[in-house]
């Protein structure tokens, strides 16, 4: 069968294939723990549920709708947007996509032409990088230094004549860092300087832990504002993966080549799951607030186990999102496997606890775990962690 050379140069995702093997296991009755996934353990919050349902009920739902969504859900992001961050967006603005990945996959393919560059800082979330790819491009990745954050200098070093976008994503996926006001002013001027767009991919923010600051590049200046796309959605904040709702707000001519393009690609995100994100988005917080207190009650119980584990070492303690990336090089090597690829795999065939090795994430001496799991399954996951380290 011959497929296309844009398909075969891209890598599956791995987060999916960890996952997706950790589930085989579990249906062969292994007892498994998975760390592995990005997404809450808990179900949606029902006045949520309900909103579809009422839609559905109606008939609302059983209707095509707008590319970019119905004006209603529209209006909802604009009005939850300028609430956390005075920032206002117009309807035309806005683009609601099956999911902040078709975002953000929509947003590379209208933005770049061939061999244009998005700068990619590194570690980051598997998706960039092959999105860009599928769109043509070509991802320059951007070695972070301290703190998992990278600066305008190492972004200036990766800089070319083709560069076209830049991704920054705080909270950030693998490593919770995030970025503060002073470091996205420097970044957000240096862009607009280079008429460089960039991407705030701020889908974690409402996952900000014990006391953390939190600025987004979208209310730092106007002038940045307006050289900006905003990406977001319902899947981490309401427990909402399933429904694949999220949306891209920034210029309105990106976003109006936005709606062609998901015009011809998926008609409309599903109409009972608009409904549902208007519920969402209209909300009072206390359901988002209530699982954001479970998950910092997990951070903080996991994160000094995991420190504690023989060959881990993550000096910085995450202060959003749900994830630890701790450097697990030296707990290889206490093992005797030749890379961490290898003492991942392991890890999961002997004791059933499901990382990601960080090389999906551009740092190979890293793992992933994440801790949007119930606590005695993360207390018990590092126990064999601690037994599979001391055992080796
Ligand atoms: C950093 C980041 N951006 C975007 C997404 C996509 O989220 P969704 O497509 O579920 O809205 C994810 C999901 O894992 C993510 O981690």
């Amino acid at each position: 069968m011959h497929l296309a050379k844009r398909i075969i140069s891209v890598a599956p995702s791995a987060t999916l294939a960890v996952s997706n093997l950790a589930k085989q296991m579990k249906a062969k009755g292994e007892d498994v723990i998975d760390l592995s996934i990005g997404q809450p353990d808990f179900t949606t919050p029902a006045f949520i549920a309900d909103a579809a349902k009422a839609a559905i009920n109606s008939g609302a739902a059983s209707f095509y709708t707008a590319a970019t969504g119905i004006p209603a859900l529209k209006a909802a992001i604009a009005g939850h947007v300028e609430r956390q961050t005075g920032v206002h967006y117009t309807t035309k603005q806005i683009a609601v996509t099956t999911g902040a990945k078709l975002a953000l996959y929509g947003l590379f393919q209208v933005l770049l032409d061939p061999g244009e560059e998005v700068l990619i800082p590194l570690p980051g979330w598997v998706s960039y990088v092959e999105q860009v790819r599928l769109a043509g491009g070509v991802p320059r990745p951007v070695p972070s230094h301290a703190h998992f954050k990278v600066t305008v200098d190492d972004l200036e070093a990766q800089r070319t004549a083709k560069t076209r976008a830049l991704v920054i994503n705080s909270p950030a996926n693998p490593t919770g860092t995030i970025y503060t006001k002073q470091e996205l002013t420097l970044i957000g001027n240096w862009a607009l300087q280079h008429d460089i767009l960039v991407v705030a991919d701020d889908i974690y923010r409402d996952l900000l832990f014990n006391g953390a600051a939190y600025t987004s590049m979208i209310e730092i200046d106007p002038e940045i504002t307006k050289n900006t796309v905003l990406i977001s959605g319902v899947s981490k904040s309401y427990a909402m993966t399933g429904w694949r709702i999220g949306f891209a707000a920034g210029p309105e001519k990106l976003i109006s080549a936005m709606a062609t393009l998901l015009g011809h690609a998926t008609g409309n995100p599903t109409t009972a799951a608009q409904y549902a994100a208007i519920a969402a988005f209209d909300s009072d917080g206390r359901s988002v607030e209530q699982m954001r207190l479970a998950f910092e009650d997990r951070l903080n119980t996991l994160y000094p186990l995991v420190t504690k584990v023989p060959g881990f070492d993550l000096p910085d303690k995450p202060q959003g999102a749900f994830y630890l990336f701790p450097n697990v090089k030296r707990a290889a090597q206490l093992t005797n496997y030749n890379s961490v690829d290898d003492f991942v795999s392991a890890l999961l065939a002997e004791t059933g606890v499901a990382i990601v090795p960080g090389r999906a994430f551009g740092m190979p001496d890293h793992a992933r775990l994440s801790y949007a799991t119930a606590k005695p399954d993360l207390i018990e996951a590092v126990a064999r962690i601690n037994a599979f380290v001391g055992a080796n």
